[in-house]
């Protein structure tokens, strides 16, 4: 490109003088004719160097684009089953964490030490100040990390023996945003059960009190929703998600912060769905908003990757000096706050 300028400036600098002096008698000097061609002759010769520059230029970022996709393509998983892994026809969900200690990075601990036994049918809240590992508790369950030491145990098996997409098919999980893929609302709740029926489908809408609003829908259930389709809000969005749960009917669910950033009545309405979702399954909810937990027959807490206490509300509340007790009145002298 800037070849291209730097030559025609040149160009006009040499011509403009002769150009305005005007052919002398014997035709010798610069005539207009003469200089237009000679412009045009130097664009035409400078295009196509410019375009093998450019096509280099492309070729480099097309080499180093392909170098980084083939990089993610070659990387191993770091969860990989083992030759003859187990599968648990069903899960009866049971889950047993052994003296586990964990860090993502190899440096900073974010567990540590954590034992607990869950039984199957149990709900398990998880409690502690945003960083202590709940999460993380969470993503070793669903077994997208390894423990760095210490053992999981799903009904007495050690969960590096199970088949994981076996596994995770009879786990739930409904996070605090919600992800619907580009398809139809039917499709979405059937994600994980494409042979349900739509019978099936209603059903399950209807516990997680999402029928309701898919029915005012221009298209009800075939209204497409995801990206570039119909949006949805975020309370919308997680009943959907709930209602995916049910269908899929897991042994084990995650409930992580699913009532958190939605209106009052919203969250009413999902925590009704809540609520008959996790009948009869193993739950591990984690709810910023302690009074969501309510319903918890054991509340873990955990501080600074540590199991601090563990109990009912009543027996936690009663601990003095507790860290649960100190998270309650925190929360309650806000609410507090917030209300006058
Ligand atoms: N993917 C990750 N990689 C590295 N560190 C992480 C990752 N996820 C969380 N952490 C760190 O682990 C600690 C616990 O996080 P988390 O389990 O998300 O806490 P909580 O859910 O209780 O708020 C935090 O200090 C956080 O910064
Ligand atoms: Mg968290």
């Amino acid at each position: 490109m800037l070849g291209l300028h730097a030559m025609a400036i040149g160009v006009w600098m040499f011509a403009l003088p002769r150009l305005i002096q005007g052919q002398d008698a014997q035709g010798l000097g610069l005539s207009f004719g003469t200089f237009m061609a000679f412009l045009l002759y130097t664009g035409m010769f400078f295009q196509p160097i410019e375009t093998i520059g450019m096509v280099t230029r492309m070729m480099n970022r097309a080499t180093s684009s392909a170098l980084r996709i083939f990089e993610i393509l070659d990387t191993r998983p770091d969860i990989s089953d083992i030759a003859d892994p187990v599968r648990l026809e069903p899960v009866t969900g049971r889950v047993t964490f052994q003296d586990v200690t964990f860090s993502y990075d190899g440096v900073r601990q974010v567990l540590r030490d954590i034992s607990f036994d869950v039984a199957p049918g149990e709900m398990i809240g998880l409690v502690g100040p945003s960083g202590s590992g709940k999460t993380t508790v969470t993503n070793l369950i669903s077994r997208f990390y390894e423990p760095t030491s210490g053992g999981i145990l799903i009904d007495g098996c050690d969960i590096q023996q199970l088949d994981t997409g076996h596994f995770r098919r009879q786990m739930g999980v409904v996070l605090q945003d919600s992800h619907l893929f580009h398809g139809t609302v039917l499709e979405n709740i059937r994600y994980g059960a494409p042979e349900a029926t739509l019978g099936a489908v209603i059903e399950a809408a209807r516990a997680a009190n999402a029928h309701e609003f898919v029915s005012s829908l221009a298209n009800g259930y075939d209204t497409v929703v995801g990206e570039r389709g119909h949006t949805l809000s975020g309370g919308e969005r997680q009943r959907i998600a709930i209602a995916r749960a049910i269908l899929n009917d897991p042994r084990i669910l995650i409930l992580d912060e699913a009532t958190s950033s939605v209106d009052t009545e919203t969250e009413r309405k999902i925590q009704e769905a809540l609520d008959r979702l996790v009948q009869g399954r193993t739950v591990f909810a984690v709810a910023h908003r302690l009074s969501t937990l309510r319903r918890a027959d054991r509340l873990l807490v955990l501080k600074e990757g540590r199991l601090v206490e563990q109990g009912s509300h009543r027996e936690l509340l009663d601990m003095q000096d507790g860290v649960y007790r100190k998270l309650h009145e925190t929360q309650r002298e806000l609410h507090e706050m917030y209300a006058a």
